[in-house]
């Protein structure tokens, strides 16, 4: 348990793992997505210029399991702090909106959401209407200037926005009580920000919770094991 108060900063990094329970499919690990896609194919910006069509019936795929998915325990525990009046702050790495639909507010999308589209001329992002799903041949246009339209996602080999990145740092900075969740800690830059945390304010509490230990395990005060869907909600006792 631990202790907290109203001005108490938490933060949350969540990944993959905190949408498993809710039938989405985490990266890594067992039945991950790169295990049976090549990430090189579907989500790099080279991938794209070869064959966009791919790449979006890739997304439109990936959208479908999310528009049928429902938050889990874990994400309306974060909804239920924040509504208690707690100061928490959720950087996420996934591109679904469990967190929103949970109720959470102070969601920051370090990767993007694939629920919104970026046109590669102007930057236009507009969020996708559901018709788009059942066209599967098509690639979306903008609205603006009618050029071709991308998922706004991060790809591998492209930059976080500096300005999310730039916020999420400051944020990490001014944590008492860093959450870890669902994330297997390897890519970067976000793999960097419990290290980045610590180094800031040495006295700064690290919870991990997933199913195995990651590179960052050594350094936090406790890892609680288990599925964070269940795990979550007894540690705040909610
Ligand atoms: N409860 C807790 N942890 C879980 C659960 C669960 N129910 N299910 C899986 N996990 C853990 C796994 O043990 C693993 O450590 O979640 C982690 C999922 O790791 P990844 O699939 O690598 O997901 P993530 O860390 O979010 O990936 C980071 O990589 O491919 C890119 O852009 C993509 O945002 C993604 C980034
Ligand atoms: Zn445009």
């Amino acid at each position: 348990m631990i202790d907290y108060n109203k001005s108490t900063k938490i933060t949350v990094i969540s990944g993959a793992g905190f949408s498993k329970a809710s039938g989405i499919p985490t990266f890594r690990g067992k039945n991950g997505l790169w295990k049976n896609y090549d990430p090189s194919e579907l989500a790099t910006p080279s991938a794209f210029a070869r064959d966009p069509i791919v790449v979006w019936q890739w997304y439109k795929w990936r959208l479908n399991i999310i528009l049928n998915a429902d938050p889990n325990p874990a994400h309306l525990t974060l909804a239920k702090v924040e509504q208690q009046g707690l100061d928490i702050a959720i950087l996420t790495q996934n591109v679904d909106d469990l967190h929103e639909r949970a109720g959470s507010q102070n969601v920051t999308h370090l990767h993007g959401e694939i629920r919104q589209a970026r046109c590669v001329s102007c930057g236009e992002k507009f969020s996708w209407t559901l018709d788009l799903l059942n066209i599967i041949n098509d690639i979306p246009k903008c609205n603006n200037c009618g050029s071709v339209c991308r998922p706004d996602v991060v790809w591998f080999g492209e930059c976080l926005d500096s300005n999310i990145l730039q916020g999420c740092i400051d944020r990490l900075f001014m944590t008492d009580i860093l959450f870890v969740a669902g994330t297997s800690a390897v890519v970067y830059p976000v793999a960097e920000f419990p290290f980045l945390a610590q180094l800031q304010n040495p006295s700064i509490k690290i919870f991990e919770f997933n199913l195995d230990y990651t590179p960052i395990s050594n350094i936090v005060t406790e890892i609680i094991l288990g599925s964070v869907e269940k795990t979550l909600p007894k540690f705040f006792s909610i």
